[in-house]
């Protein structure tokens, strides 16, 4: 049998009878005896024949059958697939508040993504330089915290504005699209900080009260959450309880990123709450703020993820799953995870799409070490992996698509098959020749002789990208990360 080439590669491809398949679909039917994710796909001189665990599992067989078909068309081999992945969280982030990326593009982005089987999609629709989805509770968010005025994120420098968010009719259209792909949503509300937006509409909510704008600038910024406001709690609340109509899966996303915690030091309320509550430092008090947002959510019988800084303070509620993105300070996830804790792996260096081939090329996707040292003594609690797309550098649809791909797909790999996938080089070649997909689908990939640039050009790439952050930029980043 020629070989075939299928991404995510599936556990087992069993060679079949002489000859060809019928192309027909004979039937197609969900399997209780099979796991979720669980398919069989065989095609047989009488046709084509899949079963899955689930209706999702279902759709992965014809994910499978599409590539083959891509490559066979009518002429199929007699085959039998057999496969499963070995993380059922295999998630893709995208980025809509800092470029908005409007709902068309954003569902061709979601079904290119479903096709290679990524099963969760993270929505990071609030950040300091725009709130971007219709809010019924708090208007202003979407009429002040989604206009910003300005564009100098990095080194561009424009004065254009941005006022576009998603209505809450097309954000059900596309979870209800999500739905249908097989794909959850995760939406995240990143909280206390990287919540200039949300300042911006509604000041008080803040320890300093004063106005301020939605950001232009990429960065780090002083402006969070009060934690010691019981008004804040309440705001949170509803504006969640706003959201979570329109989010009715079983995930929620509260962020937790990079909360520089000067104001909080200074603020009386903050410092009341800290006392009040026993609280030994700043960290513990975001940990006391995530744990208090996550109960309201759990009663509601929402799980919770938080970014990995969340847990610094070492009181995160157990329950809460920490995605792990940068340095694990003092060990705080290891230490979650002990306490029976899970994790989602996306390191910065292996799953941050918005970073150039030359600093993050295909290779450095596929080669995540999903279970990194330090956790491996609770394997079993990470859940998987995600790949991630930030879009403050990304202003236009072919840069966001040809950033993503194909290094999502990678990642889907990863997820798909863990410690077992094939390694990079046969990742490859089996991308080579599954690029016809990403026309089909109206995608525009990196081409392949930039999958994994050479010394020099990354070199040249990386000053590029480099000269998106002056000195100052960089003392301002290291300066608030020591407070965070
Ligand atoms: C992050 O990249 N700030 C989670
Ligand atoms: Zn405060």
């Amino acid at each position: 049998m020629a070989r075939i080439a299928i991404i995510p590669e599936p556990k087992k491809i069993l060679a079949g009878e002489e000859g060809n398949a019928d192309p027909v679909i004979r039937e197609k039917k969900t399997d209780p005896d099979m796991g979720e994710e669980e398919y069989c796909l065989q095609l047989k001189k009488d046709g084509i024949w899949i079963a899955g665990g689930s209706e999702k599992a279902c759709l992965y067989a014809k994910s499978t059958l599409e590539q083959i078909r891509l490559q066979c068309g009518d002429t199929l081999p007699c085959l039998t697939v057999e496969d499963c992945p070995a993380y059922s969280w295999r998630a893709f982030h995208i980025d809509c508040a800092r470029h908005f990326i409007p709902a068309d593009e954003l569902k061709k982005m979601i079904r290119m993504s479903a096709h290679f089987k990524l099963n969760k999609f993270h929505w990071h629709f609030s950040d300091d330089q725009g709130w971007r989805i219709e809010c019924r509770k708090f208007p202003l968010l979407h009429e002040i915290g989604a206009a910003r005025r300005g564009d100098h994120m990095g080194n561009y420098d424009s004065d254009e504005t941005e006022d576009r968010y998603y209505t809450r009719e097309q954000v059900r259209e596309i979870v209800a699209y999500c739905g249908e792909l097989g794909v959850e949503v995760i939406p995240e509300v990143d909280m206390p900080g990287h919540v200039t937006a949300v300042l911006a509409a509604y000041p008080q909510y803040g320890c300093r009260g004063e106005q301020i704008l939605v950001e232009t600038r990429a960065g780090i910024f002083r402006d969070i959450l009060c934690a010691g406001k019981e008004e804040t709690f309440v705001f949170i609340e509803q504006l969640l309880d706003d959201l979570l109509e329109l989010f009715p899966g079983k995930y929620f996303h509260i962020g937790g990123d990079e909360a520089p915690k000067e104001y909080w030091s200074s603020c009386p309320l903050c410092r009341k709450r800290m006392e009040e509550e026993g609280l030994e430092n700043l960290q513990q008090l975001q940990g006391y703020m995530e744990n208090r947002i996550t109960a309201y959510l759990k009663a509601k019988g929402r799980t919770v993820i938080v970014w990995n800084e969340a847990a610094y303070g070492g009181n995160l509620d157990p329950d809460t799953i920490v995605q792990l993105w940068t340095e694990d300070k003092e060990n705080r996830l290891e230490q979650h995870m002990e306490r029976g804790g899970k994790a989602v792996i996306s390191i910065v260096k292996n799953c941050y799409c918005d970073y150039p081939y030359g600093i993050t090329s295909l290779r450095d996707v596929y080669e995540l070490e999903e279970c990194p040292a330090g956790l491996t003594k609770a394997k079993d609690r990470i859940l998987g992996t995600e790949c991630l797309i930030w879009t403050e550098h990304v202003r236009d649809e072919k840069r966001l698509e040809t950033l993503c791909w194909p290094r999502f797909a990678a990642s889907a790999e990863v997820g798909w098959r863990g410690q077992d996938r094939p390694g990079y080089p046969s990742f490859e070649t089996r991308m080579k020749r599954l690029l016809p997909v990403f026309e089909k689908y109206g995608i525009c990939p990196e081409e392949a002789p930039g999958w994994v640039p050479a010394q020099e050009e990354a070199k040249r790439q990386k000053a590029e990208f480099e000269k998106n952050f002056s000195a100052e930029d960089r003392q301002e980043v290291e300066k608030m990360q020591e407070i965070i």
